[in-house]
C-alpha cells in the first residue's frame, strides 16, 4: 500500500477543506465532532490530515490528543498549526498503541481511503477502552456512491438523485480537482455496521444532516440536491466484555 496520491496532493486538502475553508467542516462536521468528544480525556484521530479534528478534541477539553497518518506531507502541516495534538506516522490497520489505551477514537472522511476495512475497525475496537466511543464521519456510502448525482432529465421532464451500482465494492482514483486524483473505496454500508459489531463497536447514535446553507449557497445546481445528505455520522461504543 502507497500513499503517493495523498503525499502529492495533500496540499489541495489543506487548502480546500481546512483551516475554515470548506463550510461542511466549518457548519457541520466540527461542530458533531465538539459534540461528540466532550468529555473524553484521551483522544486518537485516525486519519488525522493537518490536524483539524485533533485540534477539536483538545479545544473541547481532552488531555492527551494524538493524531496518525500515513502521510509525511499531511503531519508536516499538523505539527507547524500546532496546538496541544502529538502526531505519529502511521496506517489505521496497524495503529502503534497499546489496546485500550483511548477513551474516545475519531475518524473523520478517511475510511472511504482505506482498503482493510476490517484490520482498521479492528484497530479501533482494540485501542479503545471497554465503554469508550467511536465517532466515524464518512461521505454517505448510499447516496455518495460512485455515478451518484443530480438528473434533470428534460424530455422525460424528471428530476431525481441517481444512485450508482450500491452493492458493488469498488477501488479506484477519483479526479477530485484538475490533475488531482485520490484513491477511494466504495462499500456498502452494511460492510461498515458488520465489521464495526465484529470489532464489538455497537452503534447507539447515526445522524445523516442535511448540506449545510454554506454549502448549497456555493451553487445553485447543490440546491436542487438538499434533500439529499453528503455526510453520515455514527457514534458507536466499545463493548465492554461480559
Ligand atoms: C480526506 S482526508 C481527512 C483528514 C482529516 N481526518 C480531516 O478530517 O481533516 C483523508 C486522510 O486519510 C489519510 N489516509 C489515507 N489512507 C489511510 C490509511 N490507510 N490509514 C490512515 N489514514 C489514511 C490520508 O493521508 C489523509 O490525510
Amino acid at each position: 500500500m502507497t500513499f503517493a496520491e495523498w503525499e502529492q496532493h495533500a496540499r489541495w486538502w489543506q487548502e480546500g477543506f481546512t483551516d475554515g475553508a470548506d463550510p461542511e467542516y466549518v457548519e457541520q462536521i466540527v461542530p458533531l465532532a465538539a459534540e461528540h468528544l466532550r468529555g473524553a480525556k484521551a483522544v486518537l484521530d485516525v486519519g488525522c490530515g493537518e490536524g483539524q479534528i485533533a485540534r477539536v478534541a483538545g479545544d473541547v477539553g481532552a488531555r492527551r490528543v494524538v493524531g496518525v497518518d500515513p502521510t509525511w506531507a499531511q503531519l508536516a502541516v499538523a505539527g507547524k498549526r500546532g496546538g496541544p495534538p502529538t502526531y505519529a506516522q502511521g496506517e489505521a490497520r496497524l495503529l502503534p498503541f497499546r489496546d485500550a489505551s483511548f477513551d474516545a477514537v475519531v475518524a473523520c472522511l478517511v475510511f472511504e481511503h482505506i482498503e482493510a476495512v476490517d484490520s482498521a475497525l479492528a484497530e479501533v475496537g482494540r485501542v479503545l477502552e471497554p465503554g469508550g466511543r467511536f465517532l466515524f464521519f464518512l461521505n454517505h456510502p448510499l447516496l455518495q456512491t460512485p455515478g451518484s448525482g443530480w438528473i434533470d432529465d428534460h424530455i422525460l421532464d424528471e428530476q431525481y438523485w441517481r444512485i450508482g451500482p450500491y452493492l458493488v465494492e469498488d477501488s479506484g482514483l477519483e479526479e477530485m480537482d484538475k490533475g488531482v486524483w485520490i484513491p477511494f473505496v466504495h462499500r456498502p454500508l452494511h460492510r461498515y455496521v458488520n465489521a464495526m459489531a465484529a470489532a464489538g463497536l455497537y452503534i447507539e447514535r447515526m445522524e445523516e444532516p442535511a448540506p449545510p446553507p454554506g454549502f448549497l449557497e456555493r451553487a445553485d445546481e447543490y440546491k436542487d440536491a438538499a434533500t439529499i445528505p453528503r455526510l453520515l455520522f455514527l457514534l458507536a461504543r466499545k463493548l465492554s466484555p461480559s
